[in-house]
């Protein structure tokens, strides 16, 4: 079987590989595996929209394809929401519904891009974006890390690498793997950077719900359309995840041509992840407010206690779901690292170059897995080593 080089030369899927390692292993009831690898909401959806769910069981059009870009009632749903919530919104033209935010990337990325074109990325970067450039034929020019940033893009660096084959610059906020915030007047500086290239700002906003105050203004400009491209995800805000809940959020124009490639990838989010989302969007503000103050109270937690517990671990940079950290073996790199931490203090995380090149000294730890009860005893465990 002849396999395409662009797809061997991509690295494997960073947390099935590292769930691998547990294969075989039993840990004991005395020392439990602490899991600070999967970025997952420890909670489930709240019981109304299960029961409301469960009742559209009943209906026949439940199980039916909708128009590709989703149903209008839900997209009108999603557009209420960004108005409460970025005070500003895209109208339902602007609006792609997905499979999950990984999907609402490929459709932005598939449109927008041709196989040599570049696009910056920043440094540590979410796996799944260089990946899929990379299936793609795109180029990732990666701006890279500074430790003493707090994991905050740099303006001023990334202006230096747009070259007249850049098409866009990517951003995660707040960050997988660092949690970093990009503030609401940098992002607009990001996108008059972009704007002043005609190129595009690509924001993935996945965890917008846990920032507690409005992400951005980019949807209060009129001229919003022209160079930014959000990708969304409501499957953490909603605790949503397997039912892959994302949009991709663009100019009408970039919206149509990617509709083509949605006919052809999944034809539609499912309907039942519609049902799920419009429901959400009406009836679960509070719920998520609630959640994302409680994650809140988990972050606080755990930088506390990651910062006054006697290990040889230094925190970089941390947020909502996330730290990242720097580990203590200079001649070790972070999946070696990472092995030590399974075999020795039963404890899972992330190796930092599996966010990029370079990032061997680093660790990424997920802790929205992690109650507040259990944070102190999960950290401890960074003194076993
Ligand atoms: C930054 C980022 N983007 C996208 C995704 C994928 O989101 P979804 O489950 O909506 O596809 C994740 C999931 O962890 C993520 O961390």
């Amino acid at each position: 079987m002849q396999v395409s080089e662009h797809i061997k030369n991509i690295q494997p899927p960073p947390i099935t590989e590292v769930k691998s390692w547990l294969n075989g292993r039993a840990f004991p009831i005395d020392k439990p595996l602490v899991d600070f690898c999967q970025a997952v909401p420890s909670y489930s959806p709240p019981a109304e929209l299960v029961e409301h769910l469960k009742n559209s069981l009943d209906d026949p059009l439940t199980f039916k394809y909708s128009p590709d870009e989703g149903l209008p009632e839900v997209r009108n749903e999603v557009c209420a929401w960004y108005q409460r919530h970025y005070q500003g919104s895209p109208t339902p033209e602007q609006l792609c519904l997905t499979i999950g935010a990984s999907q609402a990337f490929w459709l932005a990325m598939t449109s927008l891009c041709q196989p040599k074109d570049e696009v910056i990325v920043q440094l540590p970067a979410y796996f799944d974006h260089p990946m899929g450039l990379q299936a793609l034929g795109v180029k990732v020019v990666y701006a890279p890390f500074d430790p003493t940033s707090a994991g905050q893009p740099n303006l001023e660096t990334i202006a230096r690498l747009i070259t007249p084959k850049t098409k866009a610059i990517l951003l995660v906020t707040p960050s997988n793997p660092t949690g970093a915030v990009i503030p609401a007047a940098q992002v607009t500086a990001f996108f008059e950077l972009a704007q002043s290239h005609n190129i595009s700002l690509i924001l993935d906003e996945t965890y917008n719900a846990f920032i507690g105050n409005t992400p951005h203004q980019l949807f209060n400009r009129s001229d919003w359309p022209d160079n930014f491209i959000q990708i969304a995800s409501f499957g953490k805000t909603f605790a949503l995840t397997g039912l892959r809940c994302g949009a991709l959020i663009a100019s009408d124009e970039l919206i149509q041509q990617a509709l083509k490639i949605q006919d052809g990838m999944v034809v539609c989010q499912p309907r039942p992840t519609q049902l799920a989302l419009a429901f959400g969007c009406r009836y679960l503000d509070d719920w998520v407010a609630n959640n994302a103050a409680a994650m809140q109270l988990r972050h606080d937690r755990f930088k506390t206690d990651f910062l006054t517990a006697k290990h040889n671990f230094k925190l970089i940079a941390s947020g909502s779901f996330f730290a990242w950290v720097k580990h203590p073996w200079a001649d070790l790199t972070g999946r070696q690292a990472a092995k030590r931490l399974v075999e020795e203090a039963n404890l899972i995380c992330l190796p930092g170059e599996t966010f990029g090149p370079g990032l061997e000294p680093y660790l990424r730890l997920s802790f929205g897995n992690i109650q507040v009860a259990q944070m102190t005893e999960a950290i401890e465990r960074f003194q076993l080593v």
